[in-house]
C-alpha cells in the first residue's frame, strides 16, 4: 500500500442546483393547478456587462421553473428618487412576490438606501436589514442565495456539518457575513478571515471546511489547506492570458486537490446554486405572501 491520497471528490454544482430547481419547479407546478404564479421582479441600472448576463440568466431559470418574470432596465444616469419610485409601486404591486435589484449600482446611488426600500417579505437577496437581522437571531428568514447554496453544497457533501470548524474567507455583506452566520446556525464553529488577518493562512490550515469569497485569483493554494478539508470556492475571476480570458475561483484548483477531500470548481461550482437558491426564495416569499393573505 501506498500513502497515496484518494482523488477529491469534484463537488458538481450544476448538478445540484439543477435538483433544487426540480423541487422548485415541482412546487411552482403545484400552485399553478390552484391558480398561483410566483413573479419575480430583477431590476437593473446601468449597463454593466457582467451584470447583464447575471440579470439574463435569472430571467431565463424564473422561465424554466415556472416563475413569472419582470425585468426592468434603467439608464446608470437614472436617480435615486427614480428608482425608489419604481421599488415602492413593486412594493405595493400584490402579483409581484420577489424584488432583485442587481448590484453593483451606480457610484451616484446609495445602495443602502435601495436595499432598505425594498418591502423585506419580497426581499428575495435576504439583503434587507430586517432579514439581516433575522438570520443572525437564526429566524426563519430570506437567506442570501450565494451563501444559502454554499451550505446546500456542503450539506450534500458533509451530511452534519455539528462540531466543524468553518473559515470563512471574506467579510462582504453578500457572501462572507451571511455565510458565517449559517455556518453558526448549521453548529459549525466559525472563524473570519479578512484582509487585515495577521495569518490568514494559519488560521485557514486549521480548517475542517474553507468558504473562499474575496474576489482574488488563485490566493488560496494548498498551502492555505488542512489535509483533507472540504473547500468551497466563491471566487468568478476573469483572467487574461495572452490573448484569451478564462474564469478562476479565489482558490488554486490544480494546488488544492493535492489537499482538499472536496471542491467546488469554477465554473460549475456555486455559480449555478446562486441562481436556483433565488428560484427557491421568490417561491418562498411567494407562499409566505399568499399564507399572510389567507389565499393558500
Ligand atoms: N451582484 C453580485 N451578487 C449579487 C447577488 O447575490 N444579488 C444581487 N442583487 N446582486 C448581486
Amino acid at each position: 500500500m501506498t500513502g497515496a491520497q484518494a482523488l477529491p471528490q469534484v463537488i458538481d454544482g450544476k448538478a445540484a442546483a439543477a435538483q433544487v430547481l426540480a423541487e422548485v419547479r415541482e412546487q411552482v407546478l403545484g400552485l399553478k393547478e390552484q391558480g398561483l404564479q410566483p413573479a419575480l421582479a430583477v431590476v437593473l441600472v446601468g449597463s454593466d456587462a457582467a451584470s447583464q448576463v447575471y440579470v439574463r440568466n435569472k430571467i431565463l431559470r424564473a422561465g424554466e421553473v415556472g416563475i413569472a418574470s419582470l425585468e426592468y432596465a434603467l439608464p446608470a444616469t437614472c436617480t435615486l428618487a427614480e428608482l425608489l419610485d419604481l421599488i415602492a409601486q413593486l412594493n405595493a404591486d400584490s402579483t409581484v412576490n420577489g424584488i432583485l435589484v442587481q448590484l453593483p449600482l451606480p457610484a451616484h446611488i446609495d445602495e443602502n438606501a435601495v436595499l432598505q426600500s425594498v418591502d423585506p417579505a419580497k426581499d428575495v437577496d435576504g439583503f434587507h436589514s430586517e432579514n439581516v437581522g433575522g438570520l443572525s437571531q437564526g429566524r426563519n428568514v430570506l437567506t442570501p442565495c450565494t451563501p444559502a447554496g454554499c451550505l446546500r453544497l456542503l450539506k450534500n457533501t458533509l451530511g452534519d456539518l455539528r462540531g466543524k470548524h468553518a473559515v470563512v474567507v471574506g467579510r462582504s455583506n453578500i457572501v462572507g457575513k451571511p455565510m458565517a452566520a449559517l455556518l453558526l446556525q448549521a453548529d459549525c464553529s466559525v472563524t473570519v478571515v479578512h484582509s487585515r488577518s495577521l495569518d490568514a493562512a494559519a488560521l485557514c490550515r486549521q480548517a475542517d471546511i474553507v468558504v473562499a469569497a474575496v474576489g482574488r485569483p488563485n490566493l488560496i493554494d494548498a498551502s492555505w489547506l488542512k489535509t483533507g478539508c472540504v473547500v468551497i470556492d466563491v471566487g468568478i475571476n476573469r483572467l487574461s492570458v495572452g490573448g484569451s480570458s478564462r474564469l478562476v475561483g479565489d482558490v488554486d484548483y490544480a494546488s488544492a486537490l493535492t489537499k482538499a477531500s472536496a471542491i467546488t470548481p469554477v465554473p460549475g461550482g456555486v455559480g449555478p446554486m446562486t441562481i436556483a437558491l433565488l428560484m427557491n426564495n421568490t417561491l418562498i416569499a411567494a407562499r409566505q405572501q399568499w399564507a399572510a393573505q389567507g389565499t393558500l
